[in-house]
């Protein structure tokens, strides 16, 4: 059972982004060390090359959430954490399946439309291979199971498609579906379920989001107590003061959820620990005694971290090791199934 992730190295990860993936990643690590198999997560720097970026902060922002894995408890020892540019027969890899890739299914792509519509200048062919990328990002490792958000439902089973289409068409099959060798594992996406989402605090009907949130209403990882203290006691509620979940109190319901989700509770739970409460006020600072409680022991890792990029090198050079002694004898498999290269 070998499970597969990748994060962007982009933008200021937030509270969304750790109750949604960096947690499950931990936990990850630890099934995958029980079971006596894999856990491998990357950072997905090429893929941060698809949209307009700066180059002298790419790697920085690699660096950033690098340390910030480390912090939260992916430990290189037990899990296998490399920097996608780091392992070329993953663009390899890339290109490969570009042959069993239907142009017509990325043009389908939700979350093409979405960044293209966005471009300024330039809608690049990267955008819109994005998906083939984050395909043998998986495929390249015979991943079995992929913990990504929501969001990425659409790429996941685009890469399984992939994998069946290339195992019928180069392993042996019939060309249908389902026929061949399995030289490519079909890998299956596993979404969260608790505190899935976590909602704007200024517009609580809207995800908490590194790219259309506003500052006051998103919790970011690096925030200190007292601006995760403020922004909750500034989050929007309503005006009936009655602790409760439901569809009509987005509010009120995202705070109980991300209190639920940082103390193991059930949203249930906390409204019945919160009978007593005074109202939103008890609400609010519970909410981010919780988050704050969570953050610190992270935050304060980080800092140690953080400033020794030597040491994140070293580190991320032990994972490109490993992954490409993983990734490395299946690309020789799919290079010669696709008889490309010399005669294995
Ligand atoms: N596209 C993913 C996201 O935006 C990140 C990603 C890249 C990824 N490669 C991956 C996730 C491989 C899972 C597996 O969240």
């Amino acid at each position: 059972m070998r499970i597969y992730s990748g994060i962007q190295p982009t933008g200021r990860k937030h509270l969304g982004n750790h109750l949604g993936a960096i947690r499950h990643y931990v936990t990850g690590q630890e099934e995958a060390e029980a079971a006596g198999a894999e856990a491998i997560f990357c950072v997905v720097d090429l893929h941060a090359t698809t949209v307009a970026y700066d180059p002298r902060e790419l790697r920085d922002r690699t660096y950033d959430t690098v340390a910030l894995l480390l912090a939260a408890g992916l430990d290189p020892d037990r899990c296998i954490l490399y920097r996608q540019g780091d392992v070329p027969e993953v663009p390899e890899l890339t290109w490969l399946l570009t042959a069993v890739t239907a142009h017509g299914d990325l043009n389908r792509m939700h979350q093409f439309k979405e960044k293209s519509a966005q471009q300024r200048e330039l809608v690049s062919a990267g955008l819109f291979l994005y998906p083939v990328l984050m395909a043998a990002d998986v495929l390249a490792f015979r991943a079995d199971r992929v913990p990504v958000g929501d969001d990425q439902r659409q790429h996941i089973e685009l890469m399984r498609d992939i994998a069946l289409r290339f195992n019928a068409r180069f392993g042996g099959g019939d060309g249908t579906p389902g026929s061949g060798r399995e030289v490519l594992r079909v890998p299956e996406g596993v979404y969260p379920t608790v505190a899935a989402r976590v909602m704007d605090l200024q517009a609580p009907e809207r995800k908490m989001s590194t790219s259309s949130g506003s500052i006051e209403g998103t919790l970011y990882l690096l925030d200190d107590a007292k601006t995760i203290t403020k922004k909750l006691k500034r989050a929007v509620t309503d005006s009936d003061n009655e602790i409760r979940i439901g569809p009509d109190k987005p509010g009120v319901t995202n705070l109980v959820e991300l209190l639920a989700a940082t103390t193991d509770r059930t949203p249930e739970q906390v409204v019945e620990d919160l009978a007593d409460a005074r109202g939103y006020g008890d609400l609010k600072v519970a909410t981010a005694e919780a988050v704050v409680a969570m953050l610190g022991p992270i935050q304060e890792r980080y800092a140690e971290l953080r400033h020794d990029e030597d040491a994140i090198e070293r580190a991320l050079a032990v994972g490109a090791a490993k992954a490409r002694a993983i990734a490395g004898p299946v690309l020789a498999e799919v290079r010669e199934a696709m008889g490309v290269g010399p005669r294995a």
